[in-house]
């Protein structure tokens, strides 16, 4: 079964999530995520374990969801492309202080901050950062960049590799 083939049938959307432990900043780009609840709304980001992202995430109060138009493809290459084990990403582009000090990416139409309430261990290699929407923003239209458009990215961090088992 090439459930990686079967899984990218759905050409998510993608996102750049951004943290801030008040130390560090950090930011990747994201294709694991999904709204996880309505009524009590919780919306959940799967970050890899290697990742910088990761590190930072786990000490920060808040994270920030940039929902991606197809013109933020500069913005995806930096995010999904450079590690900050390497590269200060927050150098290379625009960006102001959010709740908890997360970094607002400047020029995404779309996006939310998300107070960090849970952390899940899904026994594999990334962990779901579940989010209370906090405060968001809406500017007009947009069209998202979807996977599809950006799996040719090299990952700055690349995904591991070893026990496949269930
Ligand atoms: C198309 C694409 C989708 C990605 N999706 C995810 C994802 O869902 N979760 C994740 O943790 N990393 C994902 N990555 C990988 C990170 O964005 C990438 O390794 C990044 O360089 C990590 O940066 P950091 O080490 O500064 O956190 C994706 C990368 C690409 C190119």
């Amino acid at each position: 079964m090439d459930f990686a083939a079967i899984v990218a049938t759905m050409n998510p959307a993608m996102v750049v999530v951004t943290a801030s432990d008040g130390a560090q900043r950090s930011g990747c780009l994201v294709g694991f995520h999904s709204q996880c609840s309505i009524e009590r709304p919780r919306y959940c980001v799967w970050i890899s374990t290697l990742n910088h992202t990761h590190r930072v995430a786990k000490s920060s109060s808040h994270l920030a969801i940039h929902v991606l138009d197809e013109r933020d493809g500069a913005l995806a290459r930096l995010f999904g492309g450079a590690t900050g084990d390497e590269v200060d990403k927050f150098a290379r582009c625009s960006w102001r202080p959010g709740p908890g000090g997360v970094p607002i990416l400047d020029g995404c139409r779309a996006g939310f901050v998300g107070r960090c309430v849970e952390r899940l261990d899904a026994l594999g290699d990334h962990d779901g950062f579940v989010l209370a929407p906090d405060e968001g923003w809406l500017d007009g239209g947009l069209t998202p960049l979807r996977l599809g458009e950006v799996a040719d990215v090299p990952a700055g961090h690349p995904a591991p590799h070893g026990d496949e088992s269930v």
